[in-house]
């Protein structure tokens, strides 16, 4: 293999651009060509290409977002759009493609592998850790930090108006960031969609201990919520609980963006060499991940069909400690 292509695609994540980097400077060290292909799959239809020297890519490891910007490409899901897409490759020379992103990312690799044969590695980015086959996706950790430093701020005015304050953090449909920040912020109560009827075990909590209401209090709460969104199940709370005064804050986007922490650095950087290496290699339709600390293969298959579930233990001690 002589040249490959790598893009990022779906919602951005803290730690694309170290992805990047590791996959420009690996491929550079075997000797191999990297096309940046920009806004994702839209770009590969739209022939935004760019060559990649390790020059390039030098000063970004500390940034968030990514270098070569992103898109949820509505156009690839058209047999006409992969074809576009596929004579662009073509036209570049490109041989193999890393593809940094989601579930969705996955699928469109697997798909254009199936009809036109270019090989793929994917490497799982997004803050939401909602994929299987890593114990950590790249973003996670920094949009965990996020979450808590927004939530460390909040308990202050929480507790200087005693007021409950329901806090709505990412995770479209899975609780990871919920479970996480909820934890290492001390909340008082966290509301996952991977788990039935967690309001009523929170009523449970607030109802055994009347002054919780009266007193300041977090729940953290996950985008995905399947029990209603934050609003409603806030508006419902305090019908249960009229003596509390009670609050809404929605911290949305704001989880995506920063400078990655060290542990997303070195994650992305892990993955993005391990993605060049089983391309390389010969490998496709796999994704890289870590689990136990040590480089995981998944295929396409297994990582899209599969559900990456929460971690009992760890919802068993955000119980223990809000009780
Ligand atoms: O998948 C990452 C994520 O940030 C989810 O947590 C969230 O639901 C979604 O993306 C938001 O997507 P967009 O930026 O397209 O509104």
């Amino acid at each position: 293999m002589k040249k490959i292509g790598v893009f990022t695609s779906g919602g951005d994540a803290p730690g694309m651009n170290a992805c990047i980097r590791a996959v420009v400077r690996s491929a550079a060290y075997h000797q191999v060509e990297v096309v940046g292909i920009k806004r994702g799959y839209q770009g590969m239809i739209d022939d935004e290409f760019m060559p990649l020297q390790k020059s390039d890519v030098a000063n970004i490891i500390q940034h968030g977002g990514t270098m070569l910007k992103t898109a949820r490409s509505k156009d690839f899901m058209t047999f006409e759009g992969r074809q576009k897409a596929y004579n662009n490759i073509v036209k570049h020379g490109i041989e193999g493609l890393v593809c940094i992103g989601g579930n969705g990312t996955y699928t469109g690799a697997g798909l254009f592998y199936q009809e036109f044969g270019i090989p793929s590695i994917g490497a799982p980015g997004t803050i939401d850790n909602d994929l299987y086959g890593t114990d950590f996706t790249i973003g996670f950790d920094t949009a965990v930090n996020t979450a808590l430093d927004a939530i460390d701020k909040i308990r202050d005015t929480a507790d200087a108006h005693n007021r409950v304050f329901f806090i709505e953090v990412m995770g479209r449909d899975s609780g990871f960031i919920a479970l996480n920040s909820g934890i290492s912020g001390g909340a008082e109560g966290i509301l996952l969609p991977e788990v039935m009827n967690d309001f009523e075990t929170l009523k449970l909590h607030f109802s055994n201990d009347q002054r919780r209401a009266k007193e300041f209090s977090i729940i953290i709460v996950a985008e995905g919520e399947t029990e209603g969104n934050t609003y409603q199940l806030a508006e419902k709370f305090k019908e249960n609980f009229p003596e509390c005064d009670l609050r809404v804050t929605v911290l949305g986007h704001v989880q995506r963006g920063g400078r990655p922490t060290a542990n997303d650095r070195i994650l992305a950087s892990f993955l993005g060499n391990a993605a060049v290496e089983q391309l390389i290699a010969g490998k496709t339709n796999l994704c890289v991940g870590m689990v136990n600390h040590k480089l995981a293969l998944v295929t396409y298959k297994e990582a899209i069909e599969s559900k990456k579930t929460i971690d009992a233990s760890l919802w068993h001690l955000s119980q223990v400690l809000s009780y």
